[in-house]
């Protein structure tokens, strides 16, 4: 009580933007059924704007940024028709958007609660000064890598440790791939893309993953298909987590599934594929990780 009433104070007395759980709820409310139906768009968005710093903004000049367009139009929308750039930054709204899609797919899974995800939010990002766009280029990460470039990625922007990037890279469970976004083609988890749990690990290990170029000769898009039909897809940069796959130029593996040796992720696969509650953890720690990325300080909310 006696936090909250210093809270308050601060708040009143400082320029600086306080947000209270009624606030907050508020913003729930208006989010909800953005956060329903694009839940998984809302968590990609929620990644592309924390490398280099969560700061609301995004670079539409750059391909990887494809099919987030519509989603930071719809976040635009409400952020500016209900004022809460008197309550919270870009950043901070994006950041919650992620949660709330994050949140929602889990009410939609059976054996997730909510409280497996240990995440609270907080307030303090700054926007970029021509937020939400921004024509600087942060580095996305490249679709075609192998392990080590992955949780070098995510050690370099981050300061994660391998087993929080594995972790985090389960998100792909959620959501997938569009011809008319990346090229890529289908969800990680066929049929059941919309739920938030460790199926992506279970898959990856219970399948027998074949390449194919999705793409065209001249504009190849090379992708891991489950052999049982409509089972799910794989990018390079997920299956070289279970897999030492060496790639040329196109991202055209040299070896067959069968064939490229184990990762040195390979265990930590196994290890989320067997334990949704370490994965759920791991996942709980990375992105808040990720979230609390860049120039600012963060403060719970009372
Ligand atoms: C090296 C790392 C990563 C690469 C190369 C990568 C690449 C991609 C690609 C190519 C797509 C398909 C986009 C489209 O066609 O619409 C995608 C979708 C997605 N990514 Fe990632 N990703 C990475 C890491 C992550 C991380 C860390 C998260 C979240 C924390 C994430 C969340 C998502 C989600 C939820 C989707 C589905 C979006 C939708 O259905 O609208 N990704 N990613």
């Amino acid at each position: 009580m006696l936090l909250r009433i210093v809270f308050i104070v601060i708040c009143l007395t400082a320029a600086v933007q306080c947000i209270t759980p009624r606030d907050l709820r508020r913003v729930d409310k208006a989010i909800k059924s953005l956060a329903r139906k694009k839940s998984a768009t809302l968590l990609r968005l929620a990644f592309h704007d924390c490398i280099g710093g969560c700061d609301g903004c995004l670079n539409f000049n750059n391909k990887d940024n494809a099919g987030l367009q519509e989603a930071v139009n719809s976040l635009e929308t409400i952020y500016i028709k209900n004022s809460f750039n008197t309550l919270l930054s870009r950043a901070d709204f994006w950041a919650y958007a992620g949660q709330a899609g994050l949140r929602q797919a889990i009410s939609r899974t059976d054996g997730v609660e909510q409280a497996d995800l240990k995440i609270s939010f907080q307030t303090g990002r700054v926007d970029c000064p021509t937020a939400p766009y921004t024509d600087v280029d942060v580095k996305l990460p490249a679709v075609h890598l192998n392990y080590e470039d992955l949780v070098g990625f995510f050690a370099d922007r981050f300061g994660m440790n391998e087993e929080q990037a594995v972790a985090l890279m389960g998100a792909h469970t959620l959501g997938g791939a569009k011809k008319k976004n990346s090229g890529f083609r289908g969800s990680w988890t066929s049929g059941e893309g919309k739920l938030f749990n460790n199926n992506y690990y279970k898959l990856m290990l219970s399948q027998s993953w074949r390449q194919r170029n999705v793409g065209s000769q001249t504009d190849p898009r090379w992708q891991w298909n489950a052999d049982q039909k409509k089972t799910g897809m794989m990018l390079n940069a997920d299956i070289c987590m279970l897999k030492y796959v060496e790639i040329d130029d196109d991202g055209k593996s040299y070896c067959t599934f069968d064939e490229c040796g184990p990762s040195d992720g390979a265990n930590l696969i196994h290890k989320f594929a067997n334990s949704q509650s370490s994965w759920l953890d791991t996942f709980s720690e990375a992105f808040t990780i990720m979230q609390a990325t860049g120039n600012f300080t963060l403060t719970n909310i009372p």
